[in-house]
């Protein structure tokens, strides 16, 4: 570890508290912006439509050629830069994704190898709420004492895996990567994650094809079984609305908080009308709440540190508030963390 690893000797008497918190944040979207316009001509769909039912404008694509670490890669060293480090002080990268370069090796590895790195290096899959899921790992590792400092990305190239010609999903994603640096520190940080899952409900947000159920073959290819399907988005977003309340809710009394103690809620931007209708649940106002989805779309687990990013650099988040993610995604799976955030107003 670079530095402040745990005494390997025996523990003294002095309780040591150990915390993490997020002391980076970067992100990168693909330059090529792509208005609602763009689906008239692909799918039954209107501009009006879709900014209506989910507050989304445009999304940015990936040009051909540019991958999923290419923009972890990008976001993963602004994010360095910001906490005033080198990728050389990295003990772990986690990335969180499920469209990766390759179903194996981990995405995680392909950053490590373009960052020029050594250390241990995975992947999290728990779709759009893979990182709530990054940053429960994150924190464990670091509280540990196993590791000092973690990079966590989230990133997705989600318009590889969208189906054209399908409108209740093609509208809805984008791609872009978002990354936080998690270290350990003197003071809390990160307060907790709480997580959730439910399986039975695995099969109304999934991609079917290309494991071990459904092998890629000519005939599922052609069947577009390797795209997105989502049988029921009613369902997905009512489940979406009660899961993250609920969870907000239980991490926010764990800890000691209420709604009205909370400076920023910045939940997984998948839909603005779910992210309105989480923070009405909740008791908090608009103006506390990041819903920042209108030129970038649901860009599933790199949504959260996006918003967070993007949130920070425009002045949002100030040194001592209480902020509260919350994220959704297939699995079932959500979560919600509440920290205090640590990191000083961004320098213009
Ligand atoms: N353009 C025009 N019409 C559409 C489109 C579209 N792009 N998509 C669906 N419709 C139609 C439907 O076919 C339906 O037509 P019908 O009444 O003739 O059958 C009508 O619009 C209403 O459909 P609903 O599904 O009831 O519309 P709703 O207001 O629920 O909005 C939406 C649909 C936006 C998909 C919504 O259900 C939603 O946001 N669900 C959550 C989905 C989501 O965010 N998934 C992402 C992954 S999980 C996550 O990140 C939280």
């Amino acid at each position: 570890m670079a530095s402040g690893s745990l005494p390997a000797g025996p523990i003294s008497s002095v309780a040591v508290t150990r915390y993490a918190t997020i002391t980076g944040v970067g992100s990168s979207l693909p330059p090529r912006l792509v208005p609602n316009t763009w689906f008239e001509s692909q799918v039954d769909t209107t501009d009006g439509w879709i900014r209506d039912r989910t507050g989304i404008e445009a999304r940015h694509f990936a040009a051909d050629g540019v991958v999923t670490s290419d923009l972890a890669v990008d976001a993963a060293l602004i994010a360095l830069e910001s906490a005033g480090i080198t990728p050389q002080q990295v003990d772990v990268i986690i990335c969180a994704s499920v469209t990766g370069d390759t179903p194996f090796p981990a995405t995680a590895v392909w950053v490590q190898q373009k960052l020029g790195l050594s250390c241990p290096a995975f992947d999290v899959n728990a779709a759009c709420a893979g990182f709530s899921y990054g940053l429960a790992t994150a924190t464990a590792f670091v509280q540990a004492g196993t590791a000092d400092t973690v990079l966590l990305v989230g990133a997705e190239v989600f318009s590889r895996i969208l189906d054209f010609s399908d409108r209740q999903t093609c509208v809805l994603f984008g791609d872009g990567a978002g990354a936080t640096v998690i270290q350990a520190s003197d003071r809390p940080g990160i307060e907790e994650t709480v997580l959730g899952a439910d399986g039975r409900a695995a099969e109304i947000l999934i991609m079917p094809g290309g494991g071990s159920r459904e092998p890629a073959t000519p005939e599922s290819v052609q069947a577009l079984r390797h795209r997105i399907r989502m049988p029921n988005g009613r369902e997905v977003f009512k489940r979406a609305v009660t899961e993250m309340a609920a969870a907000c809710r239980a991490v926010l009394e764990k800890n000691g908080h209420t709604a009205d103690d909370v400076d920023l809620l910045i939940p997984h931007q998948a839909n603005a009308r779910i992210m309105i209708a989480v923070a009405e649940r909740l008791g908090i106002p608009l103006e506390r709440a990041v819903v920042d989805v209108a030129e970038v779309g649901n860009t599933s687990a790199a949504s959260i540190p996006i918003a967070m990013d993007r949130a920070w650099r425009a002045g949002r988040m100030r040194e001592g508030d209480l902020v509260l993610f919350t994220s959704f995604g297939a699995g079932l799976t959500w979560g919600a963390t509440v920290m205090r955030w640590t990191m000083p107003e961004v320098r213009s």
